[in-house]
């Protein structure tokens, strides 16, 4: 039993399966470089066999980053495995992660296979994972409602063909902590050859008990945790990461097991994914949530101010929160702007930061104060912006006037193979004006699945954040703007939104290869 538990990742792949979380390539990269730089051991980057886009994605990943492993997930069929190892091939460190279910309830409809299909599945999948890799993690999916008999029997014959890490998936959330004890201590002494694996627990939240579970798993010996920032994933989510993070480091007396992380980065990484994704993060959420370290009540604050420690059992800089909100001005440097970057989770590399610089000093001529979403919203722009198809050119608003209101939006849209666009529409005020003026002009179907807009910083110079959610068929895009003009900011995140549809569209899923020896798993 080692003293450290490995922290595998999977924001970029459970987490970004969850429906409105989607990213694209651009958007996992930041991500995956954050995930690096805090210390992830492994972060499975994508389940490259889903689609064209998710290969490409999981490929650029494997190319870009050197000090994580990356991994890539894939059913237990060949042509999941090839797609897998080719993309992350590029990668210093690999690993091919591949599952299959085990459960009677998924072996009978999901699957439609007996026991002993299943194991020979399992067993085939991982001998053909190692001919690609050295490090091949193997789960079974829905483990804790699988007959412990065959689980044992499963995970005994997976190890003889090669996996090295065994991954026991609560794939519904339905485990206590009390089973998951119970389900890892007898893995780890009844199967043969345990003692030379990896034992990985990985808990969805549905009861709200993911971090439990994982914590419980780390006590009777597992030593990986599969978690994800904000605790995305399907569902209720996954354990988050932050908080499996900060329980093992604040309750090290209890388990006396350390990880890898840099807990400096967990809030600037929380930041960054909630801002790719527009979800923000509730204000009482635990490590990350604004509140975490807020004292309202009297009493609370005159405790903290006599000594910080009758009310907290973390200090706020331990996970990254930066110490003040408001701070960085015109006169601020090119150091202070690089370090608040970096605690808001993008740790910049010289040409980038360079010219985010430059963009910031621009924004300082215009604002008196830059707060921290201000520059957030500065570089994830940046960062992560689509090149198109569509730009806007042009837009004039008209606001409606009583007794009748007459709102209405004239868009001049440029598409990328140099055609224009003009379109003028009436409208439900100027916002709605705006969106049906761009969608005839770009010729959308997608269906507004949310909007929002809300002001980033206090003061009448605050700049207004817009998400906008759009889906067609079973894709769904998120796009955002930002701008002192809050319908300028919102007919930004509507096409940047349509444009990430536009490409999502366009990757295509992968086809099985018909001469697999493997048949298809039905997922
Ligand atoms: O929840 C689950 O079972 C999974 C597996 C693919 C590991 O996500
Ligand atoms: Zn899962």
């Amino acid at each position: 039993m080692t003293d450290r538990v490995l922290i595998f990742d999977t924001t970029l792949r459970d987490g970004e399966q969850a429906p409105g979380f989607s990213m694209d390539q651009a958007q996992k990269l930041s991500m995956a470089h954050a995930l690096a730089d805090m210390g992830v051991d492994i972060i499975e980057a994508g389940f490259p066999a889903a689609s064209d886009g998710d290969f490409q994605s999981v490929n650029a990943i494997a190319k870009a980053i050197s000090t994580s492993t990356i991994c890539g997930l894939a059913r237990a069929t060949e042509g999941d495995i090839r797609a897998a190892a080719s993309a992350i091939e590029p990668a210093k460190k690999k690993r091919i992660h591949t599952f299959i279910a085990t459960s009677p309830i998924h072996r009978e409809y999901k699957l439609n296979m007996d026991k002993q299909t299943v194991l020979d599945r399992a067993v085939k999948a991982v001998r053909m994972a190692r001919e690609f890799v050295d490090d091949v993690e193997f789960s079974a999916e829905d483990a804790l409602r699988t007959e412990p008999e065959f689980l044992i029997e499963v995970f005994t014959a997976v190890i003889a063909a090669g996996a090295n890490t065994i991954n026991i998936p609560d794939t519904v959330g339905y485990a206590t902590p009390e089973d998951i004890f119970q389900v890892f201590s007898d893995i780890k002494s009844r199967v043969k050859g345990a003692e030379n694996v990896i034992l990985s627990a990985h808990c969805h939240d549905d009861l709200g008990m993911a971090v439990a579970n994982s914590l419980a798993a780390v006590r009777a010996g597992a030593r990986q945790v599969e978690c994800a920032i904000n605790g995305i994933g399907e569902r209720a989510g996954n354990c988050a990461l932050e908080e499996v993070v900060m329980a093992l480091r604040t309750r090290s007396d209890s388990y006396g097991i350390e990880t890898n992380i840099d807990t400096t980065r967990l809030y600037g990484a929380s930041r960054l994914l909630s801002g790719v994704t527009g979800h923000a993060v509730p204000r009482n959420k635990a490590i990350v949530g604004e509140n975490a370290f807020a004292h309202e009540s009297g009493i609370h604050q005159d405790g903290v101010l006599k000594n910080v420690e009758t009310y907290e059992i973390m200090k706020p800089e331990d996970v990254g929160v930066p110490k003040s909100e408001l701070v960085m001005g015109k006169h601020s440097g090119r150091h202070a702007f690089a370090e608040r970057a970096k605690s808001l989770g993008h740790n910049l590399e010289p040409d980038k930061l360079e010219s985010a610089f430059k963009a910031f000093k621009t924004l300082a001529d215009k604002k008196k104060v830059i707060t921290n979403s201000d520059l957030e919203s500065l570089i994830l722009g940046r960062e992560t912006k689509t090149n198109g198809p569509w730009h806007l050119s042009s837009l004039n608003v008209s606001a409606g006037s009583r007794p009748v209101s007459m709102t209405t939006a004239a868009v001049m849209l440029t598409h990328d193979d140099g055609h224009v666009k003009k379109e003028v529409a009436l409208g439900n005020g100027p916002l709605d004006a705006t969106f049906k003026a761009i969608r005839r002009a770009t010729g959308s179907v997608a269906k507004l699945d949310d909007f929002s807009v809300r002001s980033i910083g206090a003061g009448a110079d605050a700049q207004g954040r817009s998400d906008v959610r759009l889906s067609l068929d079973d894709k769904s895009a998120h796009g955002a703007g930002v701008d002192t003009d809050i319908v300028l900011a919102g007919a930004t995140a509507y096409i940047d939104a349509i444009n990430r549809l536009a490409r999502m569209m366009h990757s295509v899923p992968k086809k099985e290869s018909s001469a697999s020896p493997i048949p298809i798993e039905a997922s």
